[in-house]
């Protein structure tokens, strides 16, 4: 049973503005691995250098399209938890709200969220390497080489930011407006570490918006946080939910057992 604070509970039920600011963590329980954990992050068994750059992609594009299509097989296996369902929740239960995830499994579209921007793409999608506007629905994955678009011939690549690359603009800018709009900001499951994103709880900060971490593990965003829930996602985000709108809010809703339970460790 996790204790949520009664301000705190008040002041999510009587928000006009809330902000989401989600990472990995968020989809820690429905089976998918998260980046920096020690062990079990991706990056502490996969060399983002090797796989997540542009200039991999060009040293070495069959490992990195190969690497990016595995993990879209896995996400497609795994579903929402019931920390993507309270979002979800609580988008449906304030006037005004936006979530900003850093995640590009779809998870908290398939929750239900709709006010959602995708800082990072979405790895379900695909387009050319050479001009981001042609997006690709259909492709055929096989041969020694990526598929390549049908317009220009280059190859066809993930729909996912890379280091060194930017952020989709409209996706940023709508995540910093609403972070210097929002009364309170939820900022779970992410460590932090990668900018712009971690920008965003400055800029709710400054603009005197209450911010809240949800994360087991404390990250150099807890300094600025005006509370902070230490537990997964999956437990602390349905509890601050039942406490702000009642114990009926997250009724009907998966476990977090039930949506492991396809994905499991196979998504890692
Ligand atoms: P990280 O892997 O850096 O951080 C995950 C955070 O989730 C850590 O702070 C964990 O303590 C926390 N965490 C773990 N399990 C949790 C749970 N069940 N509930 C809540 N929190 C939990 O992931 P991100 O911060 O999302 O970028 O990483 C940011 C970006 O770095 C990613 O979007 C990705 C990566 O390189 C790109 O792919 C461009």
């Amino acid at each position: 049973m996790i204790a949520i604070a009664d301000d705190l509970a008040r002041a999510l039920r009587s928000a006009r503005f809330v902000a989401v600011l989600s990472g990995a963590g968020v989809s820690a329980e429905s089976g998918v691995s998260t980046f920096r954990d020690a062990l079990t992050g991706l990056w502490a068994n996969f060399d983002p250098l090797e796989l997540a750059t542009p200039s991999a992609f060009r040293r070495n594009p069959k490992l990195v399209w190969d690497w990016y299509a595995e993990r879209r097989a896995q996400l497609a296996r795994v579903l929402p938890n019931p920390g993507h369902h309270a979002i979800a929740r609580i988008e449906a239960s304030v006037p005004r709200f936006l979530l900003a995830t850093q995640n590009v499994d779809g998870l908290h579209a398939r929750a239900g969220s709709r006010r959602l921007v995708e800082l990072h793409g979405n790895i379900a999608r695909v387009r050319c390497s050479e001009d981001p506007r042609h997006a690709v629905e259909a492709w055929d994955d096989v041969g020694d080489e990526p598929p390549r678009c049908a317009h220009c011939g280059a190859y066809l690549r993930p729909d996912v930011v890379w280091f060194e690359e930017s952020l989709p603009a409209q996706a940023l800018c709508a995540a910093e407006a609403a972070a210097r709009a929002c009364d309170l900001l939820i900022v779970a499951g992410t460590s932090g570490e990668v900018y712009p994103a971690a920008a965003l709880p400055q800029y709710a900060k400054a603009a005197g918006a209450i911010v809240l971490e949800v994360n087991p593990a404390a990250t150099p965003l807890s300094a600025r946080a005006d509370y902070a829930l230490r537990f997964p996602s999956g437990e602390a985000l349905p509890a601050l939910v039942r406490a702000a709108w009642g114990e009926d809010a997250m009724a009907g809703q998966p476990s977090c057992a039930e949506s492991s339970r396809e994905g499991g460790n196979g998504a890692r």
